[in-house]
């Protein structure tokens, strides 16, 4: 069994990316390019993203990032072994244009197209930085368009959805957190730069869905960013300056602390003891650093991806690919939709 070379595609939301991996035939995989080509700054003014834009931006992005992506991994057309695609969740239009991209690279080099979940690829890229996935693990993804728990047996095989948020995702309350504190978009970074400064226990915020009537594994945090917002207003009509830095810190304290109590607590039920977290959101200090306790405590192992592996990019769904590849797992047909509700 040679080693294996996978490119993927990655367009579900506003970042074109094509990764390239090689599969060695011990099972490690190697990161031979990631490259990202980010319409973010189109959709700053906006204060999200705007999925018409983030087409176009896709469809002008996608040949040059592939041909990049290549150039960097030095690997020609006759080399690569499999195209991967993310096929779903994500936004419509963007989907199409990585998955109509796909299908004719996969076409026109003679080699098989695997259409991947893309919630999947976000734990599937822990392994280009931990290497192979030694058994079960619980994955916890948060990003700005997602928010799930995962148990994963196999990254080959399907996974299983233990839980995810009931209205915003994670990512989706700290851009919109920032926006009530008049810090830009994308919000996270700037939340968690000013939290460092505040204080987490300064106002107690609530944590959502954490009653014991309530579903143990599902979150919700639109009753957070309420309790934020109306926090934040009665200040201001009361004629109080706003202490950003504590509000910043008491709420990135109540996100991290409803993730890693939920996710610990998933992780004892099933008798898991591996973790990966990924997504934008894994970016967070405080994630971190309460996820690196929380798990130590319970006897966990942890692994988070570098930042850059965290966000969406096409290196995660070549490692997916790889290791579909290296199962032996059928192709998908050329006709497989884009799925913007795929799993979710
Ligand atoms: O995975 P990602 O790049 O794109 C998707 O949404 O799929 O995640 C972006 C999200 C944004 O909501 C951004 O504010 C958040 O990740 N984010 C952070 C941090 N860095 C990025 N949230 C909290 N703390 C951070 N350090
Ligand atoms: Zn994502």
């Amino acid at each position: 069994n040679a080693a294996a070379i996978v490119l993927g595609i990655e367009t579900s939301c506003d970042e074109t990316g094509v990764g390239v991996v090689r599969m060695r035939a011990d099972g490690h995989v190697e990161l031979l390019a990631d490259e990202v080509a980010s319409s973010v700054d189109e959709h700053a003014r906006f204060g999200g993203v705007v999925p018409e834009v983030a087409s176009r931006a896709h469809l002008e992005a996608m040949v040059p990032t592939v041909q990049r992506a290549m150039t960097v991994a030095n690997v020609k057309e006759s080399d690569v072994d499999a195209v991967a695609v993310t096929a779903g969740p994500g936004l419509a239009g963007a989907l199409l244009v990585g998955v109509a991209a796909a299908k004719a690279y996969a076409t026109a080099w003679g080699v098989p197209l695997y259409g991947v979940n893309h919630l999947s690829a976000h734990v599937a890229v822990d392994t280009l930085e931990h290497g192979p996935l030694p058994g079960p693990a619980l994955a916890l993804l948060v990003s700005g368009g997602h928010s799930s728990l995962l148990e994963v047996d196999d990254l080959a095989g399907p996974v299983t959805q233990l839980g995810a948020t009931i209205d915003d995702a994670a990512g989706e309350a700290f851009d919109k957190i920032a926006r009530v504190l008049g810090l830009p978009f994308p919000g996270g970074p700037y939340i968690d730069r000013a939290a460092r400064e505040g204080d987490p226990e300064a106002i107690a915020f609530p944590r959502g869905l954490t009653g014991p009537r309530d579903p143990a594994y599902d979150f919700s945090f639109a009753g957070l960013k309420t309790a934020v917002a109306r926090w934040v207003e009665n200040e201001e009509r009361v004629g109080r300056s706003i202490p950003v830095a504590d509000v910043a810190a008491s709420f990135q304290e109540a996100v991290a602390d409803v993730l890693t109590a939920k996710t610990v607590r998933a992780a004892r039920d099933k008798g898991v003891d591996q973790l990966v977290i990924g997504g934008g959101v894994a970016a967070n200090s405080r994630l971190r650093s309460m996820a690196e306790q929380r798990c130590a405590d319970a006897g966990i192992h942890l692994r988070v991806p570098r930042p850059k592996l965290c966000t969406d990019n096409g290196a995660m769904v070549a490692a997916l690919g790889s290791h579909l590849l290296a199962a032996n797992v059928p192709e998908s047909s050329l006709d497989i939709p884009a799925n913007p509700g795929l799993f979710v």
